[in-house]
């Protein structure tokens, strides 16, 4: 797949999950064959104030191939300054999150509030555009309110405004994560735009997959069915390579060592994906104090 000038080895990707898509995770992911990882939504603002923390989340993996970086905000001139100082340079695109449902995102005019003011998100993607070396890709969802759907509308104002891709989650903000993403405007999107279109949205095997990609979409995105299954990448594309979940959560720990010293924040990191590694102990693992006793909860 080709976004901008970046080609992408495949056309399934690791989705941007707060929490989730840390820098060890993504290393992981890209060594089981995701074509293109994301980060986790940063704040524009934080970077352009220099937030130790915010800035602490730009590490970039050395395993990862390809890894576009996914900002948040509202203000042209903060994505306009942040993108010249350089130091997102490191990336190979900049995604903008327009589709963002939470309530602390919203209240600010971030992530999904962009979906009801078409004008200043275009004023986003132009300004971002006109600075960045890198291709800008947006990522939204279809529509505020349930039942709505400004898919199409958004996706060509992105277009316009030069995105060199776009990634549609096919629900409302009012729907979260209910019912069935709405495969029809995917379909009406890629049939819209020129720009390359990504879906993201209830992708965990191979049918549900072949379902999402049969709407003409030019590649997917992966995000709550990679959690403690970094390997589904490798397994979409038909590998079968380490079919044994402890092997798989012994290289998720390392990587997590590899990037972060602290015991405390490798745990945490840890937890979510060891709950699903093993089914045996989830108390014994949700419960764990130290990296030690995780490991012989898992025996790895
Ligand atoms: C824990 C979690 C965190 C998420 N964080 C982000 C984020 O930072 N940026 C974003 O664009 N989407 C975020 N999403 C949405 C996902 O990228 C994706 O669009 C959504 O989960 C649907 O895809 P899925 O069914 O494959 O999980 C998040 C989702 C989850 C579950």
């Amino acid at each position: 797949m080709k976004i901008g000038n970046v080609v992408t080895k495949n056309n399934i990707f690791l989705a941007p999950m707060a929490g989730v898509s840390e820098v060890a995770f993504r290393s992981l992911c890209s060594q089981y064959g995701a074509g293109l990882t994301y980060t986790e939504m940063i704040s524009v603002k934080g970077l352009y104030y220099n937030s130790k923390n915010t800035i602490k989340m730009l590490q970039r993996g050395e395993e990862e191939k390809l890894c576009a970086v996914q900002l948040f905000g509202h203000e042209p001139e903060i994505f306009k300054s942040v993108i010249q100082s350089g130091v997102l340079d490191k990336f190979d695109i900049i995604d903008i999150n327009m589709g963002c449902p939470a309530p602390k995102i919203v209240k600010n005019g971030d992530g999904s509030a962009l979906l009801s003011n078409l004008s200043l998100a275009k004023e986003i993607i132009k300004t971002c555009v006109s600075v960045s070396k890198k291709p800008v890709t947006v990522k939204f969802r279809m529509g505020v309110k349930a039942g709505e759907d400004i898919s199409v509308e958004f996706a060509k104002m992105c277009e316009e405004a030069g995105a060199s891709a776009i990634t549609l989650h096919p629900r409302t903000r009012q729907a979260g994560y209910s019912g069935k993403i709405d495969l029809m405007a995917l379909k009406a999107v890629k049939n819209a735009v020129k720009i390359p279109v990504i879906a993201s949205g209830d992708v965990v095997d191979k049918q549900t997959l072949d379902g999402v990609l049969s709407t003409g979409v030019d590649g997917v995105m992966i995000g709550r069915a990679t959690v403690g299954h970094p390997n589904i990448f490798a397994e979409l594309q038909g590998q079968n390579v380490d079919l044994d979940k402890k092997i798989i959560a012994k290289k998720h720990l390392d990587m997590l060592k590899k990037y972060y010293s602290e015991e405390r924040v490798i745990l945490n990191l840890f937890k979510r994906h060891a709950m699903k590694y093993v089914s045996l102990d989830k108390k014994g693992v949700a419960l764990a104090q130290s990296l030690k006793e995780i490991e012989q909860i898992l025996g790895i």
